[in-house]
């Protein structure tokens, strides 16, 4: 059996993570967090009883010692906002000799995961960050496209999400950068752009239609320009289902990008809670786009555009896909390289897609050749 800890398991994603991992016979899963009896609460809800339940801190100095005391093999790590966290948590996997993969969306966190790779290497483990929808499946999508293109130049992604207000760790790490100035690369130069500002309409494919994006500040921006060189324009938009609470959201962006607030992070509570509330308003479809722009290998310009689209608010799955996919591979005796990477190269789009094919979501693949006009 293949020991796996969720360290919070019973967190919004963390605990889809665990009800899909808990169907592999092949994985002995434990469910970890802060409170036992919501750990105990969610072990029982998906059957795997509540001697999987633990308490477990990741600010605990000792975490090294208690996973290995717990013989885990693959720990999972979904205990956000990364966006300021250290590699405690990682280091703590490195010393009990598991791998380690996490969610993080934290631009320099996830890039910066490599710094652990010489110790990774040593203690002979994977170490993976960013297991989640970015960078894991931005980028194995345009690995999958890249084959039609001589020369790649623009990459843009964006995503709208449902009706449903994912955790809090999740908008507290997106409101933290609301307003805030950072880069990214447009026609082969940086330029400076501020969190949920400069905002666009795109027109994802039926039925979710037109939605309202703004600049976010994710590790792609980073990774990609690296993983595909000669990428001239690399951006990233997200927005929400509902249009009031973008531009609410929007509102507080100009307010810390003006200097009239100093951030937006305050907010992130009430506005989880609304949220809520409000759930019952709004659609319950979401959207992903990865555009392309290049040459085609024949010297025709190229424009490729793919889509993913979730109906019945099952959206808030995607982001769980390359986790649940990462670690059955392992589970099932994949060997990873030893070391310290974003997670990019290692689940191609099938792999990504297979834990989400039960629910109301659906690829719309890249049209093969697509002239500019
Ligand atoms: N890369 C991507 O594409 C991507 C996409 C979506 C989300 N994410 C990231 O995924 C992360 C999880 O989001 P979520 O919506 O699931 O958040 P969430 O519901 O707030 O879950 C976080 C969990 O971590 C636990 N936790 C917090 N501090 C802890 C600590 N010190 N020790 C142990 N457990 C702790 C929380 O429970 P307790 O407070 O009870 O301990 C909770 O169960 C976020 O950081 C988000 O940014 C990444």
């Amino acid at each position: 059996m293949h020991r796996v800890l969720v360290l919070g398991g019973y967190g919004f994603f963390g605990s889809k993570i665990c009800a899909a991992l808990a169907r592999n016979r092949a994985i002995h899963l434990i469910v970890a967090g802060r409170d036992a009896s919501k750990a105990t609460a969610l072990a029982y809800q998906i059957g795997v009883g509540a001697d999987r339940a633990r308490r477990v801190d990741a600010d605990d100095p000792q975490l090294g010692g208690l996973l290995r005391k717990l013989g885990v093999n693959t720990l999972i790590h979904t205990a956000g906002p990364f966006q300021g966290q250290d590699y405690s948590v990682a280091r703590a996997a490195l010393q009990a000799g598991c791998n380690y993969f996490d969610l993080a969306d934290g631009r320099a966190f996830v890039r910066g995961i490599t710094s652990l790779h010489g110790a990774a290497r040593a203690a002979g483990v994977a170490v993976v960050s960013g297991v989640s929808t970015l960078p894991a499946l931005s980028s194995a999508v345009i690995d999958r496209q890249l084959p039609d293109f001589k020369r790649l130049d623009t990459i843009r992604i964006g995503i709208s999400s449902g009706a449903v207000i994912p955790g809090i760790a999740t908008v507290r790490a997106v409101l933290g950068y609301a307003g805030k100035p950072f880069r990214t690369l447009e026609r082969g130069q940086p330029v400076e752009v501020h969190g949920w500002l400069d905002r666009i309409v795109y027109e994802f494919p039926k039925p979710v239609g037109p939605r309202l994006l703004g600049r976010c500040d994710v590790p792609d921006l980073d990774l990609l320009p690296r993983r595909y060189p000669g990428v001239q324009t690399v951006s990233f938009h997200a927005g929400f289902a509902s249009e009031a609470g973008h531009k609410f959201v929007e509102l507080l962006a100009r307010n810390v990008r003006d200097g009239r607030l100093k951030s937006a992070l305050p907010f992130a509570k009430p506005l989880t809670q609304l949220g809520r509330w409000m759930q019952p308003l709004f659609s319950d479809r979401g959207g992903m786009f990865v555009r392309m722009e290049g040459m085609h290998e024949n010297g025709a310009p190229l424009r490729l555009a793919w889509h993913l689209v979730a109906r019945e608010n099952d959206g808030p799955h995607i982001p769980c896909a390359a986790a649940i996919a990462l670690t059955n591979k392992v589970a099932a005796g994949a060997k990873l390289p030893a070391g310290a990477t974003p997670c990019m190269g290692l689940l191609d789009v099938d792999d990504l897609l297979e834990p989400l094919k039960n629910l109301s979501i659906r690829e719309l693949p890249a049209p093969a050749v697509h002239e500019l006009r």
